[in-house]
């Protein structure tokens, strides 16, 4: 685990992208996992700048979204395939046919979750996935008490999250109290991990998840097992980090 603590969001993002940015242009077919929430925009928007003016070539990556909402529509404005419209796929040069976000409104959702994992291996399994980290630990919408061996399956959103979450609808009615999120276990057998987290509210979150125990409780506590994860934050989140890491 490589803990890198930047001065401030935007240097965060700015050591993100060029992670993600010498990955692709490693592997142009690069296999990508991508997250939603408030935390990666400044990530996608530092891709996007790249891919402008920079020639960063999104051809022929294939992406996996972490997770979608149940019964919100694509077009639905607080629907994660929305969200991934508009604040990266929309702007960079990706084959819609190669982009895959999880089916909120899937009939059969266990039948979905299978193929979903399905299609993840048949493209050879996700070489990085990025990742934010909600105030309790979540990564996904892998809420606490999670398998740490789960798979993409149906989850019911805690209280807290809804709340978190409900500063993007008109209410907290609003809020989906069910979502479609890649496993624990899915996440794990990616061959790199990003995880982002920048503010202070994400500050216990972050010292659970790097010095704490691993435990379910805590989900993001189990990149303390990946072999190559990268732990990327302002100083704000790693301000309850006991230790010094790299800058
Ligand atoms: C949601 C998403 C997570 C994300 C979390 C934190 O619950 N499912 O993937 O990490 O929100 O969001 P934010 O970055 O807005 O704090």
């Amino acid at each position: 685990m490589l803990i890198i603590v930047k001065e401030n969001y935007d240097e965060m993002n700015k050591e993100a992208a060029r992670l993600v940015a010498d990955r692709i242009r490693r592997k142009p077919n690069l296999v990508l996992g991508l997250a939603t929430g408030s935390t990666p925009v400044g990530l996608y928007k530092e891709l996007i700048r790249m891919h402008k003016y920079e020639g960063l070539d999104f051809s022929k990556v294939v992406t996996f979204n972490l997770d979608e909402y149940i019964g919100l529509p694509s077009t639905h404005d607080q629907s994660y395939r929305y969200f991934m419209d508009t604040n990266l796929f929309n702007h960079i040069n990706i084959q819609k046919s190669n982009i895959h976000l999880p089916d909120g409104m899937a009939k059969d959702i266990d039948a979905f979750c299978d193929w979903y994992e399905e299609q993840i291996k048949k493209y050879g399994g996700l070489d990085l996935q990025v990742l934010g980290i909600g105030a309790n630990g979540h990564i996904a919408f892998n809420e606490p008490g999670s398998s740490l061996g789960s798979r993409t399956r149906i989850k019911t959103l805690t209280e807290q999250t809804i709340k978190d979450n409900a500063r993007f609808f008109e209410k907290l009615d609003d809020v989906p109290k069910f979502a479609i999120t890649m496993g624990v276990g899915t996440i794990m057998d990616a061959k790199e991990l990003i995880l982002l987290a920048n503010k202070a509210n994400k500050a216990d979150a972050v010292k659970a998840s790097v010095e704490g125990p691993i435990t379910a409780m805590c989900p993001a506590s189990i990149i303390q097992m990946h072999r190559k994860a990268f732990v990327i934050v302002d100083k704000d989140a790693a301000s309850k980090l006991s230790q010094e890491y790299y800058g």
